[in-house]
């Protein structure tokens, strides 16, 4: 990722002023340094991207660090070698969460003595697994793995796509990196401990489980958790919504903790 990352924010992105009602920047091929760098740009949007329709039409979209990245689908080279593809465009993304509707209730919810009693419990599993390791906490939402972990600032980045959530987050631990989007659309570097707690890795799909499998580290451990099968979450009961969950089995270790399932590469 680190190649593609270099590669695309060393062009010279140019407004698109003929299309108006769809605002993106394209940048060219003739301007590539490199041939080379323009043919291995638009095959790994390609490979890594992820399908999605826009005005009946699909495209390939590659999602990635505030920008989504997509090329118009011809080959890149004609048979006889000249170019077809001739550029790469790009657009802001916007992220939307239905956390964001229950962000103010979220720390009183969860503050009962069993609730609490709870968090000592799981706290106690991760607190050694994780001292002194860089950490991508996976829906951060509003802080609760720092208020319980007293970590390094600098070895530390939470990730949430609730905007109130991550104020709520900004407020408590000022000091710590907390970025406001998907998993599935960044790429942060490496980690030695990836973590997703309570039901966050229950938003995960496959596209999410890649993308965070390249920030994982040869040496590094993972723990996920996710809500079990047959528990309706207590958050999505508060909204009364129907949020969109998964139920991807994914990890070496699989363990109970109440009404969730945690899975990693470590034992306990
Ligand atoms: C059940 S809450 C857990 C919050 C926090 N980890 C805790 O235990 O208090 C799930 C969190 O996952 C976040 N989330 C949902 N989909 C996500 C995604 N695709 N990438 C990152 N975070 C996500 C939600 O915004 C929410 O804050």
């Amino acid at each position: 990722m680190e190649k593609i990352i270099k590669i695309l924010g060393a062009q010279k992105w140019i407004y698109a002023k003929t299309m108006p009602k769809n605002p993106h920047d394209y940048c060219l091929r003739k301007n590539f340094k490199s041939d080379d760098d323009f043919v291995y740009a638009v095959q790994f949007i390609r490979d890594n991207g992820i399908k999605l329709s826009w005005e009946g039409r699909s495209y390939i979209y590659l999602y990635l660090n505030g920008y989504r990245y997509w090329t118009m689908g011809c080959a890149i080279n004609k048979p006889d070698g000249s170019h077809y593809t001739i550029l790469i465009n790009r657009s802001k993304y916007e992220i939307n969460s239905l956390y964001d509707l229950i962000a103010e209730k979220y720390d009183d919810m969860f503050s009962s003595e069993s609730f609490k009693k709870e968090d000592t419990l799981l706290f106690d599993i991760i607190r050694d697994k994780c001292n002194g390791k860089i950490v991508l906490d996976i829906g951060s939402g509003t802080g609760l793995f720092l208020d319980n972990i007293n970590h390094n600032t600098n070895d530390y980045i939470g990730v949430d796509p609730s905007k109130n959530m991550v104020d709520i987050f900004k407020n408590k631990h000022p000091n710590y990196r907390v970025i406001n989007d998907n998993i599935e659309n960044l790429y942060l570097g490496q980690f030695n401990f990836i973590c997703a707690l309570y039901g966050t890795a229950s938003y995960f799909n496959e596209y999410a489980y890649k993308r965070i499998m390249r920030m994982l580290s040869k040496d590094g451990k993972y723990f996920f958790m996710k809500y079990k099968n047959d528990y309706t979450p207590y958050t999505h009961k508060a909204i009364n919504l129907d949020m969109k969950t998964y139920n991807l089995s994914f990890g070496e270790y699989f363990y109970d903790f109440g009404n969730y399932d945690i899975m990693t590469n470590f034992k306990l």
